[in-house]
């Protein structure tokens, strides 16, 4: 099959190659793949991290080729969302039936494969913080896969929307048009205390809105693309005053619980017109360089989707 073999000869460390076909465990299904989403962890490190030859990749859609052996999983025919910690980039992937959401007929595959990783930990970071109805939530990093994401699932569950974008002017509109009540620069801007954060960003930002936590307040440090410290000062996590039990907690998505149900019903929500995907970039897979270059330099403000021919 062909798939996108890293080579870090080439200036993303991607190359359109040719590959063996992979072997699906009895608990897998073969997926043939339509399309893949790139995320900043994949592009920015497991791609460093990788030999040459690797076929990397975490979001895929496509429609089932073979079904599971051991008969669990969608039927032949059935398209699907599927995650796991390599092989979306090509295409054929085997992957297990717990990591793979049905999806409507008729969607966009496209627009289906960004969800996976942006919408999932958007999802599962939001439980974290408990039941958002009337409570206030800040998002930072809005205008990425996840916080794009965590904007729009937030607003559906009944919360107080602050959005937190390096560039309210230039996506001020466009966060507020997903859910946004409110868009701001840094998370020290925020007026009044918020009752949970997303936090894409780390760093400053961290620090700074873990300091805007009420109460019994749950910020969830899902990312740290800045590569920055958090260094917190003195009184911050101080238990007194009134700011008692507030929580930090991190993140990681792949922790364990089935995600069939959650990549199932995104995919259903996203086929509805309920969840805007955010593409803001997508091309032929020929064209990865290009997408991964954008990705990596901050140009994407969204998901870059690559489509599989
Ligand atoms: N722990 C987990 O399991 C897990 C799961 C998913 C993602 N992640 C991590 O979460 C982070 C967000 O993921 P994503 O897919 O949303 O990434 P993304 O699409 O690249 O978006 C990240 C956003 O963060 C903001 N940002 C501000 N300063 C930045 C900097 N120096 N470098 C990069 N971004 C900066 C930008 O938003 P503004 O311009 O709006 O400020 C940017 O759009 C990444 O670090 C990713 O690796 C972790």
């Amino acid at each position: 099959m062909r798939a996108l073999l890293t080579d870090h000869s080439t200036a993303s460390g991607l190359r359109l190659g040719e590959t063996a076909d992979p072997i699906p465990e009895p608990h897998q299904a073969l997926v043939r793949v339509s399309a893949t989403s790139l995320n900043f962890g994949e592009v920015k490190h497991a791609i460093a991290n990788s030999q040459d030859g690797v076929v990397l990749g975490w979001d895929a859609a496509g429609v089932v080729e073979r079904a599971a052996a051991d008969g669990s999983g969608p039927a032949a025919g059935t398209p699907v969302i599927t995650l796991d910690a390599d092989g979306a980039w090509a295409e054929s992937r085997a992957v297990d039936t717990a990591m793979l959401g049905v999806v409507p007929a008729g969607a966009d595959l496209g627009a289906i494969s960004t969800i996976p990783v942006a919408g999932a930990s958007a999802l599962r970071a939001l439980r974290r913080i408990g039941p958002l109805l009337g409570k206030r939530v800040l998002v930072t990093g809005a205008t990425g896969g996840v916080g794009r994401y965590a904007v729009q699932l937030a607003r559906l569950g009944g919360a107080h929307v602050l959005a937190s974008t390096g560039d309210p002017a230039g996506h001020g509109d466009g966060l507020r048009e997903l859910g946004a009540h409110e868009v701001i620069k840094h998370p020290e801007q925020a007026a009044g205390l918020v009752d949970g954060v997303v936090d894409n960003v780390g760093g400053a930002q961290l620090v700074a809105a873990f300091g805007k936590l009420a109460p019994h307040g749950t910020l969830v440090a899902v990312g740290h693309g800045t590569g920055e410290g958090e260094s917190f000062p003195f009184g911050a996590l101080f238990g007194d005053c009134g700011r008692h039990d507030r929580s930090l907690v991190t993140f990681y998505l792949l922790d364990g619980a089935d995600l069939v149900p959650d990549l199932t019903w995104l995919a259903a929500r996203v086929a509805a017109g309920d969840l805007d995907p955010g593409i803001s970039w997508r091309g032929g897979w020929d064209r990865a360089d290009e997408a991964v270059g954008a990705l990596l330099e901050g140009r994407l403000h969204g998901k870059a989707v690559l489509d599989i021919s």
